[in-house]
């Protein structure tokens, strides 16, 4: 029953700890892990409870994945906690997650400061009610110079409001002259997107056996490797998760370029034309962690 009171006591084991070290032995980890939590509704429904017990149980499956992933070094895990059109869900499902919002963030505060996790949102998170407002900036205020696992929580976010959003930013500058419209790079627009101070995911996760990306960092999840599996959120734990991981490691990841070109590029430094100079270089640092 206390586990739905908040979190137990918890120390990692020492099979996971074995388990992490095969993960880490075993290929490169995603720095940026990004994750769609989809079916806490179907997992209420399934065992003729409310929606909300989904829900709930779906904060156990966060904490065990991001205990998980702080434990195993990713830098970045980004999670679609309450997107955009989630606003058309009856009010009480709304008001309800909020709340359970504002319960999970008081919980697990402690945590998240013991072990140097870094919590931020992305999203239009001026809309939400100003408790939840005022809860989050106290969480994101207080573990700010965290230096471990930086957690965000999309919270009334789509990628598309984000996109319109870093267009009219960019349309400002231009007509202020600050930057002609030639000026306008990839560059640019990540820079003006609110996932700027991040890498692009390396891996996204979507539980419950949907494939869609709905409305998802449309921008930034362009060469990311998709994990779907039909696991529920709130069944969803670490296993899950070095599941993903391991999938994600034997696959090759190209960039658009062919295997032969990657793996050449890889192997031997070799030389390439200016033009794909900066290109190839990303790659490199992408695969190899190192950046030259
Ligand atoms: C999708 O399941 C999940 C959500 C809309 C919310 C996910 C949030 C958490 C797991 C908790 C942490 C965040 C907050 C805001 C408390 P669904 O309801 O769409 O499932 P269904 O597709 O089976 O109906």
């Amino acid at each position: 029953m206390r586990k739905f009171f908040g979190p137990e006591p918890y120390q990692q084991s020492e099979d996971d700890k074995r388990v992490q070290q095969g993960l880490r032995a075993q290929g490169k980890l995603p720095r940026h892990i990004a994750i769609i939590m989809d079916g806490n509704g179907r997992w209420a429904e399934e065992r003729g409870l409310p929606r909300a017990a989904g829900h709930q149980a779906g904060i156990a499956s966060l904490r065990d994945v991001t205990r998980s992933s702080r434990e195993l070094g990713i830098e970045f895990l980004t999670v679609y906690a309450f997107s955009t059109e989630n606003w058309k869900r009856p009010k009480r499902e709304v008001s309800m997650l909020f709340r359970l919002l504002v319960k999970m963030l008081r919980e697990e505060l402690n945590e998240m400061l013991e072990h140097g996790v870094r919590l931020k949102t992305i999203g239009q998170t001026t809309l939400l009610p100003k408790l939840v407002q005022e809860e989050l900036t106290g969480a994101i205020e207080r573990t700010a110079r965290n230096k471990g696992l930086t957690l965000t929580l999309a919270l009334s976010y789509s990628g598309r409001w984000d996109l319109v959003r870093a267009m009219q930013a960019i349309a400002l500058e231009v007509r202020r002259g600050k930057i002609s419209p030639e000026d306008v790079s990839e560059e640019t627009v990540r820079a003006a997107l609110a996932t700027a101070q991040m890498p692009d995911p390396d891996l996204l996760i979507r539980t419950s056996g949907e494939l869609r990306i709905s409305n998802f960092l449309l921008w930034e999840l362009a060469y990311s490797e998709l994990h779907v599996t039909k696991t529920l959120w709130p069944d969803f734990r670490r296993e899950h998760l070095y599941d993903s991981i391991r999938e994600y490691q034997t696959r090759e990841r190209r960039f658009g370029l062919t295997g032969a070109q990657l793996r050449t590029a890889v192997a031997s430094d070799v030389e390439v034309t200016p033009a794909h100079a900066t290109y190839v270089e990303s790659i490199v640092s992408s695969i190899t962690g190192k950046r030259s």
